[in-house]
């Protein structure tokens, strides 16, 4: 790695609070495109992302579901780390807060503010919004509820330590107006200048007492670290701040540290101030991008609306919902997330645009020329030349779009080759060629420009979507040319040889049928399996009416029951579900019931389970039952006869 530029990119470290829905997902998909593509554009790469586990949010919400906070976060945690992996987020690191190598780190910067006089004692009285950790004054509030959030607030009065922010807020205000890159987009500098340090910094109280879910003030035990001190902290603590011979001189300060708009305060006054008073420099630039929102306006947890990103990534691949995120929302806009557009992303720009070049050219590549790739002529028409000329010309606009985390418009970008691409297969009319002996050398560069011009996409598409391009080079005979699938290999027209042998394969994206997809996702719950502990996050345990009814409840009548092969526990039993229609369902009560004991019960049943398959046997639905003290199940069931399919409310 010796000699080669560095890049340090953060995502913002997430509250284990709960799973992370696709609005949270949404920076770290950027944060990863940002740092596949450096990479790819040759630089030393350090990424970073990791959880913020600490505070009063996660204590209650562990209380909640009768959890201790380590036990809570340990399983959501696993579930992120997870989900990163289904969405290839290729972290160089990831840290979590209740690690020691943070946890002592950031004891040692503390006690450091306080012996430098920075942090003093004193006691807070004032506003607390728990689910944003911030601390508000009375004339914050908007009609007594979180300027952040709309949330209630908490009045809380206790004693505490305080860091002068005012010492450091002439120093960061100079800082922030001579340094035009540090807060990006630049509309919201002004939004930080105008509404907090202009009017005057307050003091930032940066400690608790009134539980103990957090880092130790090492000097005074009664007290934990506020949790936004403890986890601003992490973009240093988790490069090795203070360690001899660490990374931290290699990477610090960061390139470029991503967040969402609502967290912007914290990263563009706090996070500077405390960096300057450990005498540090300042990130070169602090993004705070847009929201991604539903068409009823916030994704959120609470209104049971979030979109599970893992529901998404296993029915659409994770390339699909990667290229969505990362180019339907111009980056630091706000942007709505709807199934249809998504849907319509992927017919349109993967299946038309993307799939069907690739699938079109291999096609005529085999029919045409055995899937040997033929020679090109020397000569060149208008139209190969201008295919060539936006080729090579992409690199650098991409290069300079992504260096200003215009990411949505390098994909433009991209796909202006892409439908260049397609364009050029209409003006040649291959097909036409074809049926000219005479015109086999120009329907052989036709073909080997339409080659040579996916090669150049497949590399450009490297950092949005990693999978897409392995399937490319499959098909276009290049997986063990890796040479030809780097970057500086776009410097050069005509880098794939002719001869190499190509082969169509399957399609890269089928075209969905639009209305069938929504109808089917729209049965599957929210952010699945989650509803309650959603629910607990904001109602401690309880869920409401609305999160009720996404199950549907129904009952059946069963009309038989048999044994699954091979199986103890399954049976397979056939529902009468009312209105002349029958179901399928496994239900795992064959040691609890003989077949033939079945036949004739009313039971309930949850009617929009998706329908999965148990022991190569299809299951449309779940029979419940009730599990007794001696481990016994029981069909729950109706104390009347009542009509197959009835709903239950
Ligand atoms: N733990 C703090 C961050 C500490 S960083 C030192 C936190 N966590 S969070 O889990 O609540 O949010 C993490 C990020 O997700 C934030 O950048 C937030 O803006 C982002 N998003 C949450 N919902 C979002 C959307 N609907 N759309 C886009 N980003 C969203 O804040």
């Amino acid at each position: 790695m010796a000699g080669k530029e560095t890049f340090y990119i953060t995502t913002p470290i997430y509250y284990p609070s709960n799973k992370l829905h696709v609005g949270n997902s949404y920076t770290t998909v950027a944060a990863d495109a940002m740092a596949r593509f450096k990479r790819l554009t040759g630089y030393n790469v350090w990424f970073l992302t990791g959880t913020d586990e600490h505070g009063q949010k996660i204590q209650r919400q562990a209380e909640a579901v009768g959890k201790t906070p380590c036990d809570f976060v340990d399983e959501i945690v696993a579930w992120i780390k997870d989900l990163w992996q289904e969405l290839d987020i290729n972290y160089d690191d990831f840290i979590r807060t209740t690690e020691e190598r943070h946890k002592e780190k950031v004891a040692r910067i503390f006690t450091h503010f306080y012996e430098q006089g920075d942090i003093y004692k004193g006691k807070y009285e004032g506003w607390y919004c728990t689910p944003c950790e911030a601390y508000w004054t009375e004339r914050q509030l908007v009609d007594g509820k979180c300027p952040d959030c709309g949330r209630e607030v908490e009045l809380i009065a206790e004693e505490a330590y305080f860091f002068r922010m005012s010492r450091y807020s002439d120093r960061l205000l100079d800082y922030i107006e001579n340094n035009p890159d540090f807060i990006q987009p630049p509309s919201r500098k002004n939004e930080m200048i105008n509404n907090f340090l202009k009017p005057g910094l307050e003091d930032l109280c940066v400690s608790r007492t009134s539980f103990d879910w957090g880092i130790k003030v090492p000097f005074d035990r009664d007290h934990v670290i506020y949790v936004w001190l403890d986890a601003l902290s992490n973009y240093i603590t988790a490069l090795g701040y203070g360690e001899e011979g660490s990374i931290f001189n290699t990477y610090w300060p960061a390139d470029v540290q991503l967040i969402g708009k609502d967290i912007l305060r914290f990263h563009t006054i706090y996070w500077p101030i405390f960096l300057m008073a450990l005498d540090l420099p300042l990130p070169k630039t602090v993004f705070g991008h847009g929201w991604l929102m539903l068409q009823e306006g916030k994704m959120s947890k609470s209104k049971g609306n979030a979109v599970d990103p893992m529901m998404l990534v296993n029915r659409y691949s994770s390339d699909a919902l990667r290229y969505f995120l990362l180019r339907e929302i111009p980056f630091g806009q706000d942007g709505v997330f709807s199934l249809e557009s998504f849907l319509t992303r992927i017919n349109t720009d993967l299946a038309n645009d993307l799939g069907n070049l690739v699938s079109r050219t291999l096609t005529m590549a085999e029919r045409y020329f055995d899937g040997v790739l033929p020679q090109p002529a020397q000569d060149s028409e208008k139209s190969d030349m201008e295919l060539r000329n936006i080729a090579l010309e992409t690199p650098a606009v991409i290069d300079s779009l992504m260096n200003e985390l215009r990411i949505s418009d390098a994909l433009t970008e991209l796909w202006k080759l892409v439908r260049r691409s397609n364009k050029y297969i209409d003006e040649n009319t291959p097909w036409e060629l074809a049926k000219d002996p005479g015109r086999k050398e120009r329907l052989g560069t036709v073909i080997y420009n339409l080659i040579e011009s996916i090669r150049f996409i497949a590399v450009m598409l490297c950092p949005y979507m990693p999978r897409t391009p392995e399937r490319i080079w499959e098909q276009i005979g290049l997986t063990d040319h890796k040479s030809l699938q780097n970057w500086d290999s776009l410097q050069n027209w005509g880098g794939i040889e002719p001869n190499t042998v190509v082969a169509r394969g399957e399609d890269l994206f089928p075209r969905l049928n639009l209305q069938a997809e929504i109808r089917e996702v729209q049965g599957i719950p929210p952010v699945s399996g989650q509803i309650a502990s959603n629910a607990a996050e904001e109602n401690e345990g309880l869920i409401n009416l609305e999160q009720f009814q996404l199950v549907d409840l129904r009952v059946a009548g069963i009309l038989s029951a048999e044994k699954i092969a091979k199986s103890d526990k399954l049976l397979k039993v056939e529902l009468d579900t009312g209105g002349g229609e029958r179901r399928q369902v496994v239900a795992g009560i064959a040691e609890h019931y003989r077949p033939e004991e079945l036949i004739g019960k009313r039971a309930l049943f949850v009617a929009n389970l998706k329908p999965v398959k148990l022991r190569g046997v299809l299951s449309q639905g779940m029979l419940l039952a009730a599990t007794g003290e001696d481990g016994k199940l029981a069909l729950t069931t109706v104390d009347r006869d009542i009509s197959p399919g009835s709903r239950i409310s």
